[in-house]
C-alpha cells in the first residue's frame, strides 16, 4: 500500500495507464527531448493558467528545488532587495540558501554542512504561523536594505505538518504589501492536490510567484516550474540579452516534450476526474480510522488531515524547540521512534512518508483503506506502554 506516492504528485494513483498511453503517443512522435520549444510546453502553461489565473506566465524547470531557487532569484532581480524570509523548519528544496533551519525552527545551519556560512547571511526565519514574528523580521530587514521575498507553504511548513491559522496566508500577503516584498507560495505539494486552484485558490490569496514541482510532470521526471504576473516573470532571461536586469535561468532538459505532455495530460485528467476531491475523501476516511485506533489503544499520538494530506505524529520530532538546551540530544531519540514506527508500518505492507505522513490518491478505496487500518492496528497493538 503506497502512501508515499513519490512525495505527492501521483494524485491519480501510481502508474496511471490512461495518462501513460497519451504520453507515449507524444514521445513516439517527438522523442523524449529536442532542446527546442514544444507545443505541450504551451499547453501545460495554459492549463496551469486556467486553474490558477494569477500565473500569467510560466517557466518550466527541472525540480521543485530549482523552482524555489529561481523564484528567489526573480524576487531579488525585481525588487532590487537581497533578503529572503522563510518559515523556520520549512523545506523548500535543498539549494544552498534554503536549507537554512530545515525541519526544526531556528536550528540554522544544523543541516546545512558543506555550504559556506556567508550563503545564509541573507536568509531570515520566523516561527510557523507567527505573523507578529514575521513583522519583526521585516522591520529588522528594512535596516539592511529590505526584503526581496517571503516564501511560505500556505497550509504551513512540510505540507502543513505545523498547521497555521486559516487567515495566515492573507495576513502574510498584507505584510508583504506593506513592506513592498514579493510573496512566494511554494505549491510543490499543494498545487492541484488541495483542489484545481491549489492553496492560492483555496485561500483566495494572490501570491506574486508560485513554485511548482513534481505534479507539473504528473510524476514523470524533470518536474518543476515557476509562474507569476507577466511583469514579474519578465525578469527571467537566458542566453545573451543586454539592456535590462535579468534573472539568469537555464536547463537543457527543462520543457522537454515528455515532461510537458505528462504534466498536461495528468493535470487535465486530475480535473476531469475530480481527483483532488476523491483523494481528499479517502484522506478523511483514513484519518478518521487512525483517530479511532489512537483512541482505542489510548496512545499519545495525534492525527489530522488536509484532504489527501494525512499527518500523524508519534514522537513530535518536528515540534522540538531550538531554545531547549537538550534539543540536539532529543532529535536522534525522537527520530528513532518515528523511524521504528515507519518501519513497523512498512513491515505490515504500508509505505508512508517517513512514518509521519500519508498522501492518498484517487486510486484508494474502502477496501485498501480497511487493509491499511488493519496494518495500523497491528502496529498500535504491539506498542509497549
Ligand atoms: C514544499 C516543497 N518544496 C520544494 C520541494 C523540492 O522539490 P524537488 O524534490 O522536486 O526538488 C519539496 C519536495 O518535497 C517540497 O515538499
Amino acid at each position: 500500500m503506497d502512501y508515499l506516492q513519490a512525495g505527492g504528485p501521483t494524485l491519480l494513483g501510481s502508474n496511471y495507464e490512461p495518462v501513460n498511453q497519451k504520453v507515449w503517443e507524444v514521445v513516439k512522435e517527438s522523442g523524449p527531448v529536442t532542446g527546442l520549444f514544444h507545443p505541450y510546453e504551451m499547453k501545460l502553461a495554459e492549463k496551469i493558467h486556467e486553474c490558477m489565473p494569477w500565473v500569467e506566465m510560466y517557466r518550466c524547470l527541472a525540480s521543485g528545488t530549482e523552482a524555489d531557487m529561481v523564484a528567489i532569484r526573480i524576487a531579488r532581480t525585481y525588487t532590487g532587495k537581497q533578503r529572503i524570509v522563510k518559515v523556520g523548519g520549512a523545506y523548500h528544496g535543498w539549494s544552498d540558501q534554503l536549507v537554512y533551519s530545515l525541519h526544526i525552527p531556528y536550528t540554522k545551519t544544523f543541516e546545512a554542512h558543506g555550504i559556506p556560512k556567508e550563503v545564509s547571511e541573507n536568509t531570515s526565519e520566523f516561527f510557523p504561523g507567527d505573523v507578529a514574528g514575521l513583522r519583526k523580521v521585516l522591520e529588522e530587514n528594512e535596516k539592511a536594505g529590505g526584503t526581496a521575498a517571503v516564501i511560505i507553504e500556505p497550509f504551513g511548513p512540510e505540507s502543513g505538518t505545523r498547521p497555521v491559522a486559516k487567515d495566515f496566508a492573507a495576513k502574510v500577503r498584507e505584510l508583504c504589501d506593506e513592506f513592498h516584498t514579493l510573496l512566494i507560495f511554494d505549491e510543490v505539494v499543494t498545487a492541484f492536490r488541495v483542489g484545481p486552484g491549489g492553496a492560492q485558490g483555496y485561500f483566495n490569496v494572490k501570491p506574486d510567484l508560485t513554485v511548482f514541482g513534481k505534479i507539473v510532470a504528473g510524476g514523470y521526471p524533470m518536474a518543476g516550474g515557476v509562474g507569476g504576473s507577466e511583469e514579474i516573470m519578465s525578469c527571467i532571461a537566458a542566453g545573451v540579452k543586454a539592456g535590462k536586469k535579468k534573472a539568469y535561468v537555464g536547463g537543457t532538459l527543462t520543457a522537454n516534450p515528455l515532461s510537458c505532455a505528462a504534466g498536461y495530460f495528468a493535470i487535465d485528467e486530475i480535473i476531469r476526474q475530480d481527483a483532488a476531491m476523491k483523494a481528499g475523501e479517502n484522506g478523511d476516511k483514513l484519518c478518521d480510522g487512525i483517530q479511532k485506533l489512537i483512541d482505542k489503544y489510548e496512545l499519545p499520538f495525534v492525527t489530522w488531515n488536509t484532504g489527501s494530506i494525512v499527518h500523524f505524529e508519534v514522537s513530535g520530532v518536528m515540534y522540538l524547540s531550538a531554545a531547549d538546551p537538550d534539543v540536539f540530544k532529543k532529535i536522534p531519540e525522537r527520530q528513532q521512534y518515528i523511524e521504528e514506527f515507519g518501519a513497523a508500518l512498512t513491515a505490515n505492507g504500508v509505505i508512508t512518508l517517513a512514518g509521519s505522513r500519508i498522501y492518498t490518491s484517487m486510486a484508494d478505496n474502502d477496501e485498501t483503506i480497511a487493509e491499511t487500518l488493519n496494518a495500523f492496528e497491528e502496529v498500535f497493538s504491539n506498542i509497549e506502554r
